[in-house]
């Protein structure tokens, strides 16, 4: 038997339907995927995870921007400085994500998923009645996840010796960290503003 022949006798797979999308909708055609979906390495997830976050906290400092616009305008510069570093690292993530060969879809999907819980915490956390300080406590609490998850990528990536990864945890983890010691500076500072025996509203 040939290898051809053998090949024929394949059983046929269909590929696996994964959504409908705008334009294939109107022409009544799910899309399909090419392949089935790559198993990320933790390395490849941790990287998924950590542009999440990056996304996430654009839609963050932008919301606390607004928040402390009246409160506290000293302090919107940095928020913004903060928005632009995020979105600064979501594009150096994305460009190591483009070199990882068959991976990139589920990486982003894994980055998609967690920029979604980010935004859900945002949403729980901060409501209609929420000040700049609330604003800034939650900035405290993601801002410290994103250190948190940076430092453990590296840690990772310390034992796989990526350099283009190390590279990048070696760019992001001290801009993480200012960003955590910022938001949190901005806490302490909005906190002495209050006064503590006012009845919370
Ligand atoms: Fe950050």
């Amino acid at each position: 038997m040939t290898n051809s022949s053998q090949q024929s006798l394949r059983p046929f797979a269909p590929p696996r339907v994964v959504g409908i999308d705008g334009a294939s909708a109107l022409a009544g055609l799910p899309i399909y995927e090419e392949f089935d979906m790559a198993d990320l390495t933790n390395l490849e997830s941790k990287l998924g995870e950590v542009m999440g976050l990056a996304m996430a906290a654009q839609t963050a400092t932008e919301k606390v921007s607004r928040l402390a616009a009246d409160e506290a305008p000293e302090l919107v510069e940095s928020l913004d400085r903060m928005n632009g570093e995020a979105t600064e690292t979501e594009r150096r993530c994305m460009a190591v994500v483009e070199t990882i060969e068959g991976k990139k879809t589920a990486i982003q999907d894994e980055a998609a998923a967690t920029k979604r819980k980010g935004a859900e915490m945002l949403k729980i956390y901060l409501d209609d009645d929420s000040d700049a300080l609330d604003g800034f406590e939650f900035l405290t609490m993601a801002e410290a996840g994103e250190v948190g998850h940076w430092k453990v990528l590296k840690t990772m990536t310390d034992r796989d010796g990526d350099s283009r990864l190390s590279e990048l945890c070696t760019w992001a983890i001290p801009i993480q960290e200012r960003h955590f010691a910022e938001v949190n500076q901005g806490s302490v500072r909005l906190a002495a503003a209050e006064d503590p025996a006012a009845v919370s509203g």
